[in-house]
């Protein structure tokens, strides 16, 4: 992990001077072109009081397998709180506006990503993302390690306390309506993943007078099962890739998640769901938030096609492997210019 500039410092003198993007930033025309971006009105929706009403859940049930066979969609009447969701935007965003003194005090050591700073910086020709993070184990809650949890704003533990707790639960929820789209036995992925890591990375945009010129977050895959992210503010920036290679813009819906599927998921479901590539664009006067929360698999567990889903003649599209194993080659290929590195799994 190289040392790298603090984006939202440097951002915040460049946006002032004339002066071009810095070259570590400066992202190839074909990267960033606009004109392949198509508006979101296609993502889906899907509202979780409906799955768990009787009355309407088979129907939301065939919405949620179709979603995440396309890979991701929007999670409305999630039942988290009010309160919890704006106490923890609240605090992530008072966090990002302290001094820089005061948030390195949390900052990431030199081979770790949990801390203030910056995504995994690799080698001295990768190109920067336009961003700042700050990135948290939450869960199991014994493995945290409270060095890098901020102290200032005062309730900001709290607050991702409970949000990290409230969100667990939605994805139980998730996890359980899930196996029955898939036609499992209704608590197999939950006893996979119920009860295993939630990491969270909350992710600060600074604007960019030449926001076409760099890249928020350069295009990847999620390591996880599932992610749920927040917009902490409404500003739009995230995009997944279509089928036909064009992108989509996610339009934030208020207190809504973007729910994702991860590469683990989609090796357990033996590719029936889909790990899509995403990235994000920056504004060029407004600054973005947001807060992603990864939701992942033990150290010792195997990341396979569940049995179940390739016996009797089936294919199983993917090895088996140690998890420990499968993070190492997500590093290795993830940063190699590889489109998608499923394809070589
Ligand atoms: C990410 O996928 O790494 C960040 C997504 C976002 O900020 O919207
Ligand atoms: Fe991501």
């Amino acid at each position: 992990h190289l040392p790298v500039p603090n984006v939202q410092e440097l951002a915040q003198a460049w946006n002032r001077s004339s002066e071009p993007v810095p070259e570590w930033y400066l992202r190839a025309e074909e990267e960033a072109t606009a004109d392949e971006v198509v508006a979101g009105g296609v993502i889906p929706v899907v509202d979780l009081s409906k799955l768990l009403d009787p009355q309407a859940t088979e129907k939301e049930l065939a919405k949620l397998g179709t979603a995440c066979k396309q890979g991701f969609f929007q999670l409305i009447n999630h039942g988290v709180p009010d309160e919890v969701l704006l106490d923890a935007k609240r605090d992530i965003t008072e966090f990002f506006k302290l001094p820089l003194e005061t948030k390195e005090v949390y900052k990431q050591l030199p081979d770790g990503l949990q801390g203030y700073g910056s995504a995994f910086v690799f080698s001295e020709t990768q190109k920067l993302d336009w961003s700042n993070m700050l990135y948290l184990l939450l869960r199991p809650i014994e493995l945290r390690d409270m060095r890098f949890w901020p102290a200032q704003p005062p309730s900001f533990r709290n607050s991702v306390d409970r949000y990290s707790a409230e969100t667990a639960k939605v994805v139980s929820c998730l996890l359980r309506f899930l196996a029955v789209d898939m036609g499992v036995e209704q608590n197999r992925l939950l006893d996979i993943f119920g009860g295993q890591p939630q990491n969270m990375k909350v992710t600060y945009y600074p604007p960019c007078r030449e926001a076409g010129k760099v890249m928020g977050v350069s295009s990847h895959t999620d390591a996880s099962a599932l992610t749920l992210l927040l917009h902490v503010n409404d500003v739009q920036g995230l995009q997944f890739r279509s089928d036909d290679g064009r992108w989509l813009n996610v339009e934030p819906i208020d207190r809504a998640f973007v729910v994702s599927v991860g590469d683990i998921l989609e090796i357990l479901s033996n590719g029936r769901y889909k790990s899509v590539e995403h990235r994000v664009v920056v504004h060029p006067s407004k600054q973005r938030i947001s807060a992603a929360m990864f939701h992942q698999v033990d150290r010792s567990t195997t990341i396979g096609p569940l049995p179940e889903l390739v016996e009797g003649g089936g294919v199983s599209r993917y090895r088996s492997v140690s998890h420990a194993d499968f993070l190492k080659h997500f590093f290795a290929t993830k940063f190699d210019g590889r489109k998608s590195h499923l394809d070589h799994y």
